[in-house]
């Protein structure tokens, strides 16, 4: 327990003793200050906006330093890894940035490794796909990849980056879209110049009647404001008139998850929607904000970008295979899902994946939206580890079968010499075990500073990347 008014945040703690933040997200992640929440209390993992450090354990770790009594460095971290001066719009470049996604790694990670470790040609797998960094990164270096998640809305995303576009028809469908929303939002709003002749009253009226009626789903009808909800209907009846559909989905996706009715800073986790045109205080913009009523301001904002992003991977892409198997890894008959590939007959060079970790993430909750939306099947029951299990020694105990099973499952698939990289924070050391269970030995161990991992919030930690090979 510290003295609460020792508390302050890292910003604070930053100017009091000439720092920088970063400086002290460095000391939290080498072990050489706690991290606190409000009440004082020791934590491990902190809440967006909540995460307190004493100035008290700044100072004297500071002088500590000074007398040569103690060392910044010395939590064995990578140099390299921590990828500090690798700014945001590098680590979200292209497609990466498609749609948001709690838990993903950033391409410069996978590049590391694939550039080290591997040749172009080889074949690179990540049976815990989620967005697909591994997959496109892996395309980028001339390697075939292939991906496995068990969430359909995952897979979409992935396919939606790596597929191969038409980029002006692909720009020309998602303007038009965009255009085609736009108009509908004015004749809703009666706001611009709105020729009300070509959308008389009654049409609208019929209109506005049948998007609502198609709307089977309580979750959209309570997480929106009215205007948002019809905004993203008309959208979404828009869709089947395109040929690059998942596209107008995952752009029509993105838009709405930003339209939810949830305070700014909490864009990954809310809890519970807020009163439609309510002020509330926002954490992140330190000023009162109203949560946002319609949907058309973020399909502006994320229409070209989309089109922008998708052209730009179009320049990078190589003619290497990218394979999306929507699946559960433990039981997926890799060989059969490979048939129809150009790699049919080839064993796997290597694994880069990062697997979900006990009792951290809901995969399929964090884009609930998404499912009621579209309504893709839910496979919640198959996630490895997910957050609503806990992280009891029960919980650990399924979760090291889980990843155990796929292990075995797919490792058939790798070659002898295959080289598998796990990307974990595996703060109950379970790797080890798992690692034995699954007749593989760990061959190495990098420890990295994780600050940049995006769509994580504000709280500094460690992960390993184990290097495992066939015993
Ligand atoms: C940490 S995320 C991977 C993130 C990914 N590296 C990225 O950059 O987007 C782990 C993924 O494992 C998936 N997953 C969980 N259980 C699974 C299972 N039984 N089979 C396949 N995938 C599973 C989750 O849906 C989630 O997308």
């Amino acid at each position: 327990m510290a003295d609460n008014l020792d508390l302050v945040t890292i910003e604070e703690a930053a100017r009091a003793v000439g720092k920088t933040p970063h400086n002290i997200r460095d000391y939290i992640q080498r072990g050489r200050i706690s991290k606190y929440n409000e009440r004082g209390e020791i934590i491990e993992r902190a809440q967006n906006g909540h995460l307190r450090v004493s100035l008290k354990e700044i100072r004297i770790f500071l002088s500590l330093v000074e007398q040569g009594l103690e060392k910044h460095h010395h939590a064995g971290l990578h140099p390299e890894l921590g990828f500090h001066n690798v700014p945001e719009y590098q680590r979200t470049k292209h497609v990466h940035r498609l749609h948001p996604y709690l838990g993903k790694f950033i391409p410069q990670l996978v590049e590391w490794f694939l550039a080290r470790y591997f040749q172009p040609d080889d074949i690179i797998l990540d049976p815990f796909m989620g967005s697909g960094t591994t997959l496109i990164q892996g395309n980028e270096m001339r390697m075939h990849t292939i991906g496995i998640d068990i969430s359909p809305f995952n897979c979409l995303i992935a396919r939606v980056k790596a597929a191969k576009y038409d980029v002006a028809k692909a720009r020309s469908e998602i303007l038009e879209t965009e255009q085609r929303v736009t108009r509908f939002s004015k004749y809703l709003t009666r706001s611009g110049a709105v020729n009300l002749s070509l959308f008389p009253e009654e049409r609208m009226d019929t209109l506005k009647a049948s998007l609502l009626e198609e709307c089977t789903s309580d979750y959209l009808k309570t997480w929106f404001a009215p205007r948002a909800l019809l905004e993203m209907l008309y959208y979404r009846r828009l869709i089947p008139h395109y040929h690059y559909q998942d596209l107008l989905r995952v752009v029509l996706s993105r838009a709405v998850r930003s339209s939810r009715l949830v305070p700014h800073y909490d864009l990954a986790t809310p809890k519970a929607p807020l009163p439609v045109g309510e002020k509330y205080w926002c954490k992140k913009h330190n000023r009162y904000c109203v949560p946002i009523d319609n949907c058309i301001t973020k399909i502006h904002a994320y229409s070209r970008d989309t089109a922008r992003r998708i052209a730009e991977f179009d320049q990078l892409r190589s003619d290497k295979t990218i394979t999306i198997i929507q699946a559960d890894s433990r039981t997926v008959d890799l060989r059969a899902e490979l048939s129809h590939t150009t790699i049919a007959n080839r064993l796997i060079d290597g694994i880069f994946t990062s697997p979900p970790y006990v009792g951290q993430i809901d995969y399929h909750d964090q884009h609930v939206y998404a499912y009621e939306l579209f309504g893709f099947p839910r496979q919640d029951e198959l996630e490895i580890g997910p957050k609503k299990r806990g992280k009891s020694k029960q919980a650990q105990r399924e979760y090291v079968d889980g990843i155990v099973a796929v292990f075995l499952n797919i490792l058939p698939s790798v070659k002898p010499d295959g080289k598998i990289f796990i990307v974990a924070n595996d703060r109950f050391d379970l790797y080890p075990e798992i690692a034995n269970l699954s007749g593989l030995r760990i061959v190495d161990k990098f420890h990295r500073a994780v600050t940049k991992r995006t769509e994580q919030g504000d709280d500094p930690y460690q992960e390993t990347i184990f290097f495992m090979m066939k015993d």
